[in-house]
This record gives structure tokens, sequence and C-alpha cells, in this order.
């Protein structure tokens, strides 16, 4: 399946076999990292890949491994992650890989990434990942329990319905879109800005969105930033795109 198709198929799994996956797979997926395209190219960020007795979590399953994601704190730097590890999200499901995005997770040693060698970088995300176990894509676009596209954008915009079934954090969809000609404005809510976590994690969201977005508009897609972005009650400006 290519990455187009897994769009409307992925889902978040929790329930993976223990075995591991072979190194040859381990190093498609790194190489899947390095290729992914960056939102922000100019944001440093730095990933390690760990396994479940290196991480601490509330939730009661677990994956045999865990891509770990540092990044220097800066305008953008979540939705820069959000973007570059939903392309490699995308890749591992067209691959039959499982995989989860992990808010409530982190590290066990808080030592695990070495603070000599970037000293301006910390960890900020986890992406679980391995072989899913009982558990099987979706097989029909309405098994996706989405806003409708008139209520994520101001035009019912059918090139947006793969940004409407992204995955976000409690499946918040922070994500509403402005057209402005051929541009297109992208807004987070700032409901949850006040919530000490689930504000953070929109920001990946919106990069999330972004991604699924790109993955469909590879050639075309471009993200930029306006100067005097329209306001929209209740929401904050991430960028613009065109596709
Ligand atoms: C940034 C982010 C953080 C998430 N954190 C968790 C988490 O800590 N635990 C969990 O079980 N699911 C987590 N999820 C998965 C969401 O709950 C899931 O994407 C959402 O409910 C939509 O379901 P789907 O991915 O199956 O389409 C997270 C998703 C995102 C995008």
């Amino acid at each position: 399946m290519d990455m187009k198709d897994i769009i409307y198929r992925r889902k978040s799994f929790r329930s993976y076999s223990k075995e591991l996956l072979s190194a040859d797979i381990l190093q498609e997926i790194e190489k899947s990292i390095t290729e992914a395209k960056p939102l922000y190219p100019h944001i440093k960020f730095d990933w390690k890949i760990i396994g479940t007795d290196d991480i601490k979590c509330v939730q009661n399953w677990r994956a045999p491994h865990y891509i770990a994601m540092f990044t220097e704190e800066t305008d953008g730097a979540r939705e820069n992650l959000g973007f570059i590890f939903q392309q490699v999200e995308l890749y591992m499901q067209s691959k039959g890989i499982g995989s989860c995005w992990l808010g409530m997770g982190k590290p066990a040693d808080a030592e695990i990434y070495n603070p000599d060698k970037h000293t301006d970088m910390q960890f900020v995300m986890m992406l679980a990942f391995g072989t899913p176990e009982n558990e099987a894509y979706r097989s029909d676009i309405a098994e996706f329990k989405r806003k409708t596209l008139a209520e994520i954008s101001d035009v019912e915009d059918t090139r947006l319905e793969c940004a409407r079934i992204a995955p976000s954090a409690v499946n918040s969809q922070p994500w509403y879109f402005v057209h402005d000609g051929d541009i297109i404005h992208v807004y987070c809510i700032t409901k949850y800005l006040i919530h000490k976590v689930l504000g953070k994690m929109n920001k990946f969201d919106m990069g999330i969105a972004l991604a699924h977005i790109y993955a469909e508009n590879k050639e075309t897609f471009e993200f930029f930033r306006t100067e005097n972005p329209k306001e929209i009650k209740g929401y904050y400006y991430i960028g613009s795109i065109k596709i």
C-alpha cells in the first residue's frame, strides 16, 4: 500500500507482538526518518529508537520499540516534529508496522539523550511501533470518528479530507482551514492552550495534519507564514499552504 492510500486505512495500534523487528526493518525506518521532509528546515531535532524497558508510561499497553524525539524549544518545533514523524508513521503503516503517538510516555532514564552533545535539545514526544497483534487496519472511512469537513474548514474542500482524518492527541482535531484564493491558511484551536499538556500536543497534531496534506500533494505542497494573518476567534495561526 502506498503512503497516500494508508492515510485512509491507518489507525493507532495499542496491541503489539513482543517480537522485535529485524535490524533491516529498523534500518529502513531510520532511513524514512532521514528522508522525511521537515516543515521548518532550520529547527534542530534528533531522535533515538529505544525499547520497552527504556520507557515510563502510565498506560497499560506496551510496544517493542519507541522513537524518542528531541528538539530545541522554538516556535514551530512541535509542528515540525509532527510533520516529520507522521511521514514516518505513514511509511511504517504502509509496510504493515503498527504505531501510536504516545504523549503520555517518556524515557525511563532522563539521561538517555546525551546532554553534553546537544544541550539545547530536550525530549518532547514518543512514537510507539511494532508488529500489530490481533488488530487490523481500518477498512472503511466511516470507521474514523472525526469532525465533518464543514466543521474544520470555511469551504467544504475535499482536498482536506486527508487532514480531517489525521490522528490527534485524544482525538481533539484542533485544526481549522481558511481559504483565500489558492492559499489555505491553517489554524489551531486555542481552547486547550491553558491545559498543561494538550496545548503542546495540539502543535504536534497540526504538523501531523499537514503531513497528510503533504503526502497527498508531494509535488506541489508549499508551507509558509504570512505577515498579518487574519484573526479567527478561538484559533491561532499556524501557517499557510498551497497545494
Ligand atoms: C500528539 C499525539 C499524542 C498521542 N498520545 C497518545 C497517548 O499518550 N496514548 C494513546 O493511547 N494514544 C495517544 N495518541 C493517539 C490518539 O488517541 C489517536 O490518534 C486518536 O484517538 C485518533 O485515533 P486513530 O489514530 O486510531 O485514528 C496520541 C496521538 C497524537 C497525535
